[in-house]
């Protein structure tokens, strides 16, 4: 390629630099851009400065303004709890059986219980409480413990078979089969009685013998009829609604091992209130007493 061209009268200095015929201007950065430019710099030390900026090992420095984003949530909940600490005394003071019909706990302990729900309770009950197997369903008004305002509030403060709190609510199903207290074909047969209280196609004639094997041994805790009995945690099993199951393996399975359902103790968790609140969401669900 050829020199380039002469420059231009008032054209500004080159930079000397040329690749393929084509030259550099050597213009100086306009003023309004280099001032900018300076302010941002200031701008930029005065913010380390004065906000966390340089990550450090264990978070960032915390800059003279002590500002944090965590301090500022944690204040708001402060605020949030100061602002709901008159109601939510009332509701600890209030009769459990009063808090429903309040015009002014009932609502709130319904939206607060629904919110603690959702937090403590929804991964083992479901999110709508429907349960799954082995936790209950807490919209229908099968009770293993009761549905009472007072008896969902033992269960929630205290817990169900756990090691956190001495009053939970306990009682121990025998393993009928491991610990050898029937013989297989025993168990066979009281299965199939229990099939036949909630009317489930079942082998009938082991039924006779299975009522005698039920009279013997399950009745204690399940009532003659298999009504099941609250003191004990002992379910119906006559409504063919079942905890863990209600077809012949299954069965075969809980009578032959037993179950021992476990549920946490709240009351090292959650404030009365918030027990309160999450007892009254669930009596409210449907199944309430
Ligand atoms: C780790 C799992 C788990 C969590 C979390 C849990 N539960 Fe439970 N809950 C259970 C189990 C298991 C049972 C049944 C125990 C049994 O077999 O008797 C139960 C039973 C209950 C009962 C008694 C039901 C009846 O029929 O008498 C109530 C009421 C209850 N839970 C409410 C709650 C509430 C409210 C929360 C949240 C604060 C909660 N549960 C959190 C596992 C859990
Ligand atoms: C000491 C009291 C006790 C005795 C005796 C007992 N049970 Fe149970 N049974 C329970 C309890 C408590 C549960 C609930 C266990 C849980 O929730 O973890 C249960 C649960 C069950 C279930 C599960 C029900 C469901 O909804 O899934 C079946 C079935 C059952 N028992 C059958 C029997 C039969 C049959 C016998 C007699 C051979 C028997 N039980 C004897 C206390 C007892």
């Amino acid at each position: 390629m050829s020199k380039p061209s002469k420059k231009f009268e008032g054209d500004p200095n080159t930079t000397g630099h040329v690749w393929d015929g084509i030259e550099e201007f050597d213009n100086p950065m306009p003023r309004w851009w280099l001032w900018t430019f300076y302010a941002c710099i200031i701008w930029g030390i005065g913010y380390v400065i004065a906000y966390p900026a340089w990550p450090m090992i264990n978070g960032a420095t915390a800059g003279v303004l002590g500002w944090s984003t965590r301090a500022n949530v944690a204040a708001e909940i402060e605020a949030v709890n100061e602002a709901n600490a008159p109601i939510n005394a009332k509701l600890e003071a209030a009769d459990l059986d009063a808090i429903a019909g309040d015009a002014e706990l009932g609502p709130y302990a319904t939206s607060a219980g629904s919110a603690v729900f959702k937090t403590w309770c929804a991964q083992c009950h479901g999110s709508g409480a429907a349960g799954a197997k082995g936790y209950p369903n807490l919209l229908d008004d099968d009770w293993l413990w009761g549905g009472s305002m007072e008896d969902i509030h033992i269960s929630v403060t205290h817990g169900i078979r756990n090691e956190d709190s001495d009053d939970a609510r306990y009682s121990e199903m025998p393993a009928f089969g491991r610990d050898e207290l029937l013989e297989e074909g025993q168990i066979d047969e009281v299965v199939n009685f229990v099939m036949s209280l909630s009317g489930e196609p079942q082998d009938a004639s082991k039924v006779a013998a299975g009522a005698v094997v039920y009279e013997e041994n399950c009745a204690s805790c399940h009532a003659e009829d298999g009504t099941g009995d609250r003191f004990q945690g002992a379910p119906n099993l006559a409504d063919a609604i079942w905890l863990y199951g209600g077809d012949y393996a299954t069965l075969t399975q809980t009578v032959s091992n037993s179950r021992y359902g476990v549920m946490p103790a709240w009351n090292t968790r959650l404030t009365e209130a918030q027990i309160r609140a999450v007892s009254a969401y669930v009596h409210q669900l449907g199944g309430g007493e």
